[in-house]
């Protein structure tokens, strides 16, 4: 198992009977989404995706990916929430936050589309300067406004760069099998067109083409990442709470709720999960706030968030819980030096590794903050590899299902997200 859960950081909060009290509502959920009979059983495509994905498409994701990582210096990745969360996700939790500046011989890889920043695009568009650039313009409607307006700016710096014919050969579109603007548009020009199934949504999508070919651009093993979550598929389907951690993470969150603990802190100790956390809380965020219920999803970064927001967790309003996300090998370490002159006075802990710091930050934290009357949920990864991010992606996918489920929701649709939308474009007449 790549992932354990860790509930005895929670046990002051639950008691062992509430499990056994809301096991019914957790087969219930689990029935209805194995059977396919709850609520946008339309979108349920992901369940079996790390086993039944496209193999010959994926095999197009790589090869795209090895033209792309020849031909340019520059990746630019157009898309919005599910459309550029995942990937990102995964490339900063694999590689690093710091990828762009790291030595390697992959292009950097920028995302836009995700905002309306005139700052932004002009930023990125002058780190394109004297650079080859390809793009990727994911949108599985085809019609976001964010990334279609993005999208024009961007094929215009490339036909003037290239010409016509030579920026056909550098943009990749990801989108609908059929529907939408883009795909019309995409097989008029002919631009090399990968496909977001039909019944899987944007924000399920991290291991469809949506995700792999930036994620396969940026030399992430793809590979183990689905054999990881073909681990997961295979592992979580039991419906006993004591067996199944993930149906267990979820039934937490809903005890947890029902205590009036309304907001979810998922709580890093790498930067490098901070993305992931982006990505969680779209995932959660949008599958659960809905019809006036659901838990919000915040996140931090210790030990950094502990100088600011690690204030209000210890000792604001009472109506929060933490999951913790400790990867146990980090495949990282670095021995804290020692100074004869022992200037700072912190000799004692020359020669420790930095790791066991943080991993000591971490104890002291969780021991102060239930303390302080926050619940902690720990979730062991087993280490910083494709494998484990895979099988961790499909955990957190099927926990939102059975969760959204058991809060009596449709976690696959987001009507919230027109009403901005409607506004938006009245304003812009
Ligand atoms: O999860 C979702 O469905 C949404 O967050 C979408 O991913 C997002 O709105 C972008 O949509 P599209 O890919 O159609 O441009």
């Amino acid at each position: 198992m790549a992932i354990r859960l860790i509930d005895k950081y929670a046990s002051s909060f639950v008691a062992e009977n509430e499990y056994a009290a809301i096991q019914p509502m957790v087969t219930t959920a689990h029935e209805m989404l194995h059977a396919k009979s709850g609520l946008g059983n339309d979108y349920l495509g992901w369940l079996d995706l790390p086993r039944d994905y496209d193999k010959a498409e994926y095999a197009r994701i790589k090869a795209a990916a090895a033209k792309i990582q020849k031909i340019c210096d520059v990746f630019i990745v157009i898309g919005i929430g599910g459309s550029y969360l995942g990937a990102r996700a995964v490339i900063e939790f694999l590689k690093s936050p710091l990828y762009n500046n790291l030595k390697k011989d992959t292009p950097d890889i920028y995302f836009s589309g995700c905002n309306i920043s005139a700052s932004h695009m002009q930023e990125l568009l002058s780190i394109c300067e004297g650079r080859d650039v390809c793009i990727n313009v994911i949108s599985k409607s085809g019609t976001t406004t964010e990334p279609a307006v993005a999208f024009r700016v961007f094929r215009e710096l490339l036909e003037k760069k290239y010409g016509k014919e030579g920026a056909r050969e550098r943009i990749f579109v990801t989108t609908d099998r059929a529907r939408g603007t883009l795909k019309g548009f995409a097989d008029q020009v002919g631009y090399e067109t990968f496909t977001v199934p039909d019944d899987v949504g944007g924000r399920f999508s991290v291991l469809t083409a949506v995700g792999l070919l930036p994620i396969a651009v940026s030399g992430v093993d793809t590979d183990a990442l689905m054999v990881g979550a073909e681990a997961a598929r295979v592992a979580l389907v039991d419906p006993d709470l004591s067996k199944n951690d993930c149906y267990k993470y979820a039934a937490l969150r809903n005890i947890l709720l029902r205590k009036g603990k309304t907001t979810e802190i998922l709580v890093g100790y790498e930067p490098f999960v901070g993305m992931l956390s982006e990505w969680w809380k779209q995932l959660f965020g949008e599958s659960e706030g809905k019809d006036g219920k659901g838990i919000f999803p915040a996140s931090v970064v210790f030990s950094t968030d502990l100088h600011s927001l690690g204030q209000y967790i210890q000792d604001g309003m009472r109506n929060l819980f933490e999951t913790v996300i400790s990867v146990k090998d980090t495949g990282a370490t670095l021995e804290i030096p020692h100074d004869p002159d022992n200037i700072d006075g912190l000799n004692f802990l020359s020669g420790k590794d930095l790791g066991y710091v943080n991993s000591m930050a971490q104890q002291g934290t969780l021991f102060a903050h239930i303390d302080g009357g926050v619940p902690n949920i720990v979730l062991e990864l087993k280490d910083r590899s494709a494998y484990s991010l895979g099988y961790m992606i499909y955990f957190f996918e099927k926990a939102c299902a059975i969760s959204g489920y058991m809060l009596g929701v449709n976690p696959f649709d987001q009507p919230g997200v027109e009403a901005y939308k409607k506004n938006m474009f009245a304003l812009l007449g």
